[in-house]
Parts: structure tokens; C-alpha cells; sequence
């Protein structure tokens, strides 16, 4: 693989030679790009000894003069170890002063960050934000160690060791790409079903599950057709997004975009009733009671399950209670081949939050846990999980 390896200003630059030769070692091509303030503690020499190339750091020499663009395009990942407080606010922020900055808003792959600084910085409410604020992005941040630092104080700040930022480097690499020449339709956020021309029935989803799945799914390499409800998140990068509002438009617009489509997930929390005829002009408050008669909508995810042919199909059920035995009964009673069971009604995972946990139910019988983690990183676990029960399937077909 091809990767990037930015380096911060701080005294862990002295582990990224380490971190470059370890991935020289493992056959990787390794591009360092070093910080000014990453010169005052590793010299450039250092690192192209290591990686047997010239090192980038001035985004205003001559010969230097497009090759942040050049380089964004060349390279599989980006990897930047130390991220010091002061990389990590520039990352978040978009701004694009020197060539690391610049750099990364070109890049369009997967991007790990190494975080390292003193436990204060770290704990500090604006490198928080910082840190959330990338990690919604999706990228990848492998959390510093905690113990004694250079400063002399003790707590989280110590830059993981090369060994663990090379093995997140390898599992990286596994997955690069591991859906090139695949399309992947994936559903996300509420419906919104009209009760008059001014007001609707909807739901909590906010869409981040089924954004996080089309943003895996990218930066993967497959096409992804995005088909959300109402949300206000901004398309993942490379994701072509339709937006729909109602059951009845998600129905139509999944069917249209069926056919190219190898895999299908139903992320979005679709309205189950509707009022079939909607009137056109506003409900007047005339009595003290209202009752409504709602009809069901369509069942997208059963007429999938119906019509999939060869396709991989995953639905997703939102639970309050039995979450393992509504999965699986989903699973069974939609034909499904993983269905992603999570708890919502709590706070802090499921609806709206940047985190989830959840259960798979597979087609094979089994029922696998993933612990509590980012959205993005649940979507990339689902996917290594479609790409594995995929494999399977075909050879119980072939056997
Ligand atoms: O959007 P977030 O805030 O990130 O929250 C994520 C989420 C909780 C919405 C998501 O992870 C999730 O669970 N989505 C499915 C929610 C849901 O509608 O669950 P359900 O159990 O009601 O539906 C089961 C499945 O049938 C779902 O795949 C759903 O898309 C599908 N369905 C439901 C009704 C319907 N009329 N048509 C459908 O296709």
C-alpha cells in the first residue's frame, strides 16, 4: 500500500521513524511529510534514510509547487503520527497553511490519526471537540496510551506505540478497497408522513447510522447510492445521495436504483402508517379531539426480501426490548441475510447519538455482539461482517 505518513511537532516524531521503518519492513511505500515544528525534533534525513524517499515539508518550494495535490492523489492512506494538538485543530478546521494542512483536505482515502500531547492539551475542551469533530468525518483516531509523559506528568497523551499504529495500519489495509466494482444502496434517517400540508408524523433518527454505512462503503471502493430521508448531515464524499421524504417516495427510489446494487442496506427508520389521502389544506383546530385513520405504508425491506435475487440484503430493527429475538425474527419473516439489531429509547446510543452498539443476526444461525463503538467504526465492523457471511453462503451454495 501506498501511504502517507504525516508527522507533527512534538517529541514523539522520534517513534514515527520507528512507525516508517516498521512499514518499510512490511512492504509498504511510505511517503513522509514532515511539519516545521516536526524538523525541530527529527530531522527530514531521518526520514528519507528510512523510507528511501525526499521528504515534503515546504508547501512553497518551487519544485514542491502542485504536489500536494499530486501527492493526495498517489497514495492510499494517510496516516498522521505524532497529531499534535496543534495538526489535529488545523485538520478539524480545514485550514491549509503548510503543506500536512493542505495535504489532507486533498486526500480522499482513509486517514488515521496517532494523537500525542501532554494529559492537560488532551483533556482540554477545544482538542475534544477537535477530535469529535474528525472522528464524525470518519477518521480514524488511535487513542493515545496513558502513563508517564515527557512533560513529567502522568495520564492519556503517550502516542500509541509504532507496533499498535502499524497493526491498525494492516487491518486498514485489508479492508482497502475490499468493495471496488460493487454498488451499495444503503437507506438512512425518517420518513416523514404528511397528516396536512404543514405537519407530519416523523421519528428520532437523524440519519449518522446509515451515513456512516455510505461512507464506509466508499471509502472502500464500492459505488454508494445514498436514498436518506430528511436529515441534516452533509453527503459522505464520493456518495451519490437522493433525498426522499416520505415511505412511499423511499419505496419508489429504492426500486429505481435496485438493479447495479450487490449489496442493500435499510438503515433509515421508515414511517409504518401513513394517512393514504393527505388533505391539501391545513387542519383547522375545530374540535377538541382529533382521530386519525393511518394506514400502513409499504414494507420496503419485505418486497427486498421478496424480489433480492442474488443480492445481499441487511435490515436493520430498532428495538426497546428482546433485541436478539426481534432481529432474528425480522431476519426470518423479511428473508433478509444480516439483520443489525440496536436498543433505542436510551440516550447515549441508537437514535441521533455518534455512537451505537449492536447485534447481528446472520442467515447461518448466528448472533454476534459488537461492542459499543463510533457509527463508523459499527458500519466498517457490518461490513467485514457482510464481506465474511457472503463468502460463507457462496460455499454452502457451491458445497
Ligand atoms: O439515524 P440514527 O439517528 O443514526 O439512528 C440509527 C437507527 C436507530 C435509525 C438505525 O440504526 C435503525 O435501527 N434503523 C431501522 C429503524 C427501523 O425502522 O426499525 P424497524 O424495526 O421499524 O424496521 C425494521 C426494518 O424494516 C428496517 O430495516 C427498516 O428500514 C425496514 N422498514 C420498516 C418499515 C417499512 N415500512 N419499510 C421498511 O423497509
Amino acid at each position: 500500500m501506498k501511504i502517507i505518513l504525516g508527522v507533527g511537532g512534538g517529541i514523539a516524531a522520534y517513534k514515527s521513524a520507528e512507525l516508517a521503518r516498521l512499514l518499510m519492513q512490511q512492504g509498504h511505500q511510505v511517503q513522509a511529510v514532515m511539519t516545521e515544528a516536526a524538523q525541530r525534533f527529527v530531522t527530514p534525513m531521518t526520514f528519507a534514510a528510512l523510507t528511501g524517499r525526499k521528504v515534503l515539508t515546504d508547501l512553497f518550494a518551487i519544485e514542491n509547487a502542485i504536489d500536494h495535490i499530486g501527492t493526495a492523489q498517489e497514495n492510499d492512506l494517510l496516516v498522521v503520527a505524532p497529531a499534535t494538538a496543534d495538526v489535529l485543530a488545523k485538520l478539524a478546521h480545514g485550514l491549509a497553511g503548510d503543506f500536512l494542512s493542505t495535504l489532507y483536505l486533498a486526500f480522499t482515502g482513509p486517514v488515521l490519526l496517532a494523537p500525542a500531547m501532554n494529559v492537560n492539551m488532551w483533556q482540554h475542551p477545544a482538542t475534544r471537540e477537535n477530535v469529535e469533530t474528525l472522528k464524525r468525518r470518519g477518521n480514524r483516531v488511535i487513542e493515545p496510551g496513558s502513563g508517564y509523559l515527557a512533560c513529567g506528568m502522568t495520564g492519556p497523551g503517550r502516542m500509541a506505540e509504532p507496533e499498535e499504529i502499524a497493526d491498525a495500519i494492516e487491518r486498514e489495509a485489508r479492508q482497502h478497497r475490499d468493495l471496488e466494482g460493487e454498488t451499495v444502496l444503503v437507506t438512512a434517517g425518517p420518513t416523514q408522513e404528511p397528516l396536512d400540508p404543514v405537519r407530519y408524523i416523523s421519528n428520532r433518527s437523524s440519519g449518522k447510522m446509515g451515513y456512516a454505512l455510505a461512507e464506509a462503503a466508499a471509502a472502500r471502493g464500492a459505488r454508494v447510492v445514498l436514498i436518506s430521508g430528511p436529515v441534516h448531515l452533509a453527503a459522505p464524499h464520493g456518495v451519490e445521495v437522493i433525498g426522499v421524504r416520505t415511505a412511499v417516495e423511499m419505496r419508489e427510489r429504492v426500486f429505481e436504483n435496485l438493479e447495479p446494487a450487490s449489496i442493500v442496506i435499510k438503515a433509515a427508520a421508515v414511517g409504518d402508517f401513513h394517512l393514504s389521502k393527505v388533505p391539501d389544506q391545513k387542519r383547522k383546530k375545530t374540535a377538541a379531539r382529533l382521530s386519525l385513520e393511518l394506514d400502513p405504508t409499504p414494507d420496503i425491506l419485505a418486497e427486498l426480501g421478496r424480489k433480492k435475487g442474488d443480492r445481499l440484503l441487511v435490515g436493520f430493527a430498532a428495538e426497546t426490548e428482546n433485541l436478539r429475538q426481534e432481529a432474528r425474527r425480522k431476519l426470518e419473516s423479511k428473508n433478509c441475510d444480516m439483520v443489525v439489531g440496536n436498543l433505542v429509547g436510551g440516550a447515549d446510543v441508537g437514535f441521533e447519538s455518534d455512537e451505537n452498539e449492536v447485534v447481528l443476526a446472520l442467515s447461518t444461525g448466528e448472533t454476534l455482539a459488537l461492542e459499543r463503538a463510533s457509527k463508523r467504526e459499527i458500519a466498517d465492523r457490518i461490513f467485514d461482517e457482510i464481506l465474511k457471511l457472503r463468502l460463507s453462503l457462496h460455499a454452502t451454495h457451491e458445497a
